[in-house]
């Protein structure tokens, strides 16, 4: 939605709620945030008031930049961002932030000997990055880390995820025109955006593993950041999982474990088996934490294939679907059915499309930005409840559905079902 505010009552909000997160700061003794190479990488806020007051601020900052630079611009200002995405692809791939001490300065001479980009292109690329404030420049012609180039350094896990945005989610934002325009309304993931610039013939995960092990490494570690953003309470509280007492609990497609792990911690009692992909599950046995070593193990599994496993009390299914169009899900769905007995529960959470005005403009766009890469990586999306009702229903009619809630976590708005199995 446009903005409902003028400059002015946008820049009188936004001072209101920087006082708010100031106090914050303040009050918990906590550094104000800033891009000080030392200073910390992420800024978060756990308490509902301060939350939200960082929320509106960043959707009035937005909006305030918007209506000061006018609509032609606003509708220019996204491929200008190109630019700025191009300079962090160059940094990250020659390995850049590396090349530049973590104490002190280099000179542009000196670092482009290092990295092999000529001192010119290597100025432009950097001093389109330092509007980002990725690198700063001391004094002239020598550049230093800020906090922002060294989470490249210091954060395998964060580098992944800009990773993945470089080799998979901006190629495949390029094609998006492309794929609708040849494949219309396609439920296959073979024609997506992002399998049109791979010339993919297999979806994402299984092209992945089979052309490009280091992809799909990078991968796996990007989606191990964004679970390690999703609160453990998240999977903990989703249902009542203590009443479940010592019950055999399946993590379908669950990765290297992160929801497997923060239940067995929280309920020693549930025996959990995470299934995935062969070469995910060997890495989740590498990393599993001694603690719940005697309650989680690994077996692969395709979930385009019956289930091999039987009378499962629950199988727990999260930010999976997402990844596929409707007639995949309705398959991972029936394909569960050989492991269910007559009131046994599938648990699914899921990233959900979210109401138009219901959030944040800053959530709504995040959330939507989410749904936009699942369309463009695999010409699926994120649902809303009257979707999911319908895909229960189409997958099996002894399917009984129930939507349990929402949660806006930091990564993306949750929602939770449980299905009861009637047969
Ligand atoms: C977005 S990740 C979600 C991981 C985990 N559930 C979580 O919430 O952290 C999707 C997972 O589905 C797995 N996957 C993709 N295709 C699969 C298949 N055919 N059979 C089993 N797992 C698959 C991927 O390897 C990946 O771990």
């Amino acid at each position: 939605m446009a903005p409902s505010l003028t400059i002015l009552e946008l820049a009188q909000s936004i001072l209101k709620d920087a006082t708010v997160l100031d106090q914050h700061f303040q009050s918990h003794g906590l550094p104000q945030p800033s891009f000080d190479k030392d200073g910390p990488s992420m800024v978060a806020f756990r308490d509902p008031e301060t939350s939200q007051a960082h929320e509106r601020l960043l959707s009035s900052t937005k909006a305030l930049q918007l209506l000061a630079r006018g609509p032609v611009n606003a509708i220019n200002v996204p491929h200008w961002m190109a630019t700025n995405a191009a300079a962090i692809s160059v940094i990250d791939g020659f390995n850049i932030s590396e090349r530049v001490p973590l104490d002190g300065q280099v000179s542009y001479e000196e670092l482009s000997t290092a990295v092999g980009i000529p001192r010119t292109d290597l100025k432009s690329i950097l001093r389109m990055a330092m509007t980002d404030f990725v690198f700063h420049e001391p004094s002239p012609g020598f550049v230093a880390h800020t906090a922002a180039s060294r989470v490249l350094v210091d954060s395998p896990l964060a580098r992944a995820l800009v990773k993945i945005n470089i080799d998979e989610m901006m190629p495949a934002m390029s094609k998006l025109r492309d794929a609708l325009l040849q494949h219309p309304g396609s439920q296959e993931p073979q024609q997506s955006a992002r399998s049109l610039e791979n010339n993919a013939k297999l979806p994402l995960f299984d092209e992945l593993a089979a052309r490009h092990p280091a992809r799909a490494a990078t991968f796996a570690r990007a989606m191990e950041n964004y679970a390690s953003r999703i609160p453990a309470s998240m999977v903990t509280s989703a249902v009542d999982w203590a009443s479940y007492g010592e019950a055999v609990v399946v993590d379908v497609g669950g990765g290297k474990g992160p929801a497997a792990i923060a239940l067995a911690q929280a309920f020693p009692k549930l025996n959990i088996i995470v299934q995935d992909l062969g070469h995910v599950c060997a890495q989740g046995r590498e990393q599993l934490p001694e603690d719940v070593k005697g309650s989680v193990s690994f077996e692969e599994h395709d979930f385009f294939t019956p289930q091999p496993m039987r009378d499962i009390d629950v199988f727990y299914i999260r930010a999976v679907f997402h990844n596929w169009p409707d007639k995949y899900c309705i398959e991972i769905l029936r394909n569960l059915i050989p492991g269910l007995k007559k009131g046994s529960r599938v648990v699914i959470q899921d990233p959900m499309f979210p109401e138009s005005g219901k959030l944040s403009p800053f959530a709504e766009e995040f959330a939507i930005a989410g749904d936009l890469r699942m369309m463009a990586l695999f010409n699926s999306h994120d649902r809303e409840v009257k979707e999911w009702v319908e895909l229960v229903a189409k997958a099996d009619p002894r399917f009984q559905f129930r939507h349990v809630g929402s949660l806006v976590n930091p990564v993306s708005k949750m929602g939770t079902f449980e299905i009861t199995w009637q047969g």
